[in-house]
């Protein structure tokens, strides 16, 4: 895919894996629809990508637990953008590693709504905007919790199983109508994620979310006829 011009949308674009994602879709010409939280760190988002060369940069603040907030987004994307090329479903959230009850109630449908719910409630509003365009995609950033079962993470690894599950799913339901859907698997990277939960990991030796990033694009813009729909990274 030619990426000069796309429309691109990226949940969770105020940090991290998604924030180093829309420097490097900036920096190749595509309009920017930034979605997350904290509008100081959105605005910041913006500035970044509009001086790396992005074509059009928008900051959408919205909390996508609230699934009435997540429509009003998702719509007024559509209405400023007119459609959309590439979906990135990055948005996510960790809860501090241990035993199901130790997770509190509230963290557990924190979290099965952010990393999960969301992603399916704002892909289904994108895809007939998707479907409308030459060439789609949506690229799930998922994790390699959604592969590999590890101790502790019970209900973020239920989440990201699911999401492989959508998106396997998803794969084949948008075959026939040009809208091409990837997956993203990959293993601890070096972002704030673990901290807002209250977690201390070894963070300095994960993947740097700028590298990732550079999957990202590599993906994105292979030649028509490649497809890279299940990508693996691993430390
Ligand atoms: N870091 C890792 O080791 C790792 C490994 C594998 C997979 N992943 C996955 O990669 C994705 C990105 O993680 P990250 O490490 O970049 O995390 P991060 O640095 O904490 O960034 C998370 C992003 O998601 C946004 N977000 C969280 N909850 C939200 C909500 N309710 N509504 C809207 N936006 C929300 C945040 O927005 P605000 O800034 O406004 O809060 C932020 O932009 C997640 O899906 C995560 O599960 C991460």
């Amino acid at each position: 895919m030619q990426l000069k011009g796309k429309i691109a949308i990226v949940t969770g674009g105020s940090d991290g894996i998604g924030r180093h994602i829309c420097l490097k879709l900036a920096a190749q010409g595509c309009r920017m629809a930034i979605l997350g939280r904290n509008q100081g760190r959105l605005d910041a988002v913006v500035a970044e990508t509009l001086a790396l060369g992005a074509g059009e940069a928008r900051a959408y603040s919205v909390d996508l637990t609230d699934s009435e907030a997540l429509d009003a987004a998702a719509k007024a994307i559509l209405d400023d953008f007119g459609g959309v090329d590439i979906l990135i479903n990055n948005a996510g959230v960790w809860h501090k590693t241990g035993p199901l009850d130790s997770i509190s109630a509230d963290m557990l449908l924190t979290t099965v709504q952010t990393n999960l719910t969301s992603v399916m409630q704002f892909t289904r509003h994108m895809l007939p905007a998707l479907r409308d365009g030459d060439e789609a995609v949506v690229l799930n950033v998922v994790s390699k919790s959604g592969v590999v079962a590890q101790a502790g993470q019970s209900v973020y690894t239920a989440t990201k199983y699911g999401v492989r599950g959508f998106t396997e799913v998803l794969k084949q339901d948008e075959a026939e109508n040009g809208v091409r859907v990837a997956g993203l698997y990959q293993s601890g990277t070096n972002t704030g994620m673990f901290a807002k939960a209250g977690e201390e990991v070894p963070n300095r030796i994960f993947t740097e979310p700028d590298d990732l990033a550079d999957v990202v694009v590599f993906m994105l813009s292979r030649p028509p006829k490649i497809w890279l729909h299940d990508v693996r990274v691993e430390l």
